[in-house]
């Protein structure tokens, strides 16, 4: 039987404190996560089965809603694997591009985190840039991206004259 994603809610909210501190250790914690549950709660994904938490994901998005950020990803050892972690980006993807201002979504990723890289490519995002000591000393992030901007906006820029020929008077 296949694990079922839905939207989580503040009931699940010590099962999945449970679930991070067993996946990813002192990265979550019971601030963030409510603080997740006050701003973004309908962002937030859980995999489910037979009842059972098996996973859960967290997303928000900026002021302007024109930038997305995929927050926090977990799946239990025992179902990673399965397809659970792409199919989290799918239904945080989905959440997000309801807001109609979303030009790009966004992501920090350790670069020794392969599973993680492997799912956020399989999407699209691209590598954008190293951020040095973004946790701290020695804790270097990378952030990649997801351009949501519609084909024609891309092409109509893409063909668009040099800045300094803009303002040529003939
Ligand atoms: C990262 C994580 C959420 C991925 O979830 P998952 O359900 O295991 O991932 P999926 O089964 O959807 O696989 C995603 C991709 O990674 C690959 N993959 C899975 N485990 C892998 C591993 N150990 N090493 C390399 N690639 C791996 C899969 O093959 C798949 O790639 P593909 O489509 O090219 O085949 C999960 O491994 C996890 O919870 N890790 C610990 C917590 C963590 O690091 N969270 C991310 C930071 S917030």
């Amino acid at each position: 039987m296949e694990a079922v994603i839905s939207q989580a809610n503040r009931e699940d909210f010590l099962d999945m404190i449970q679930l991070a501190d067993l996946t990813l250790p002192e990265r979550m914690n019971q601030h963030e996560l409510k603080k997740y549950f006050e701003l973004y709660p309908g962002l937030i994904f859980k995999a489910t089965l037979h009842g059972r938490l098996v996973g859960f994901c967290c997303a928000g998005i900026d002021m302007y809603q024109t930038t997305g950020w995929l927050l926090f990803n977990n799946v239990a050892k025992e179902f990673q694997g399965q397809g659970i972690g792409k199919r989290f980006i799918e239904a945080r993807l989905q959440a997000l591009s309801q807001f109609p201002r979303l030009r790009r979504v966004q992501v920090t990723v350790s670069d020794t985190n392969l599973a993680s890289i492997r799912a956020l490519q399989s999407f699209g995002f691209q590598h954008s840039h190293l951020e040095v000591n973004y946790y701290g000393p020695g804790k270097h992030r990378s952030i990649y991206e997801l351009s949501m901007m519609p084909v024609e906006v891309v092409v109509d820029f893409a063909f668009r004259a040099p800045a300094e020929e803009w303002n040529v008077v003939k």
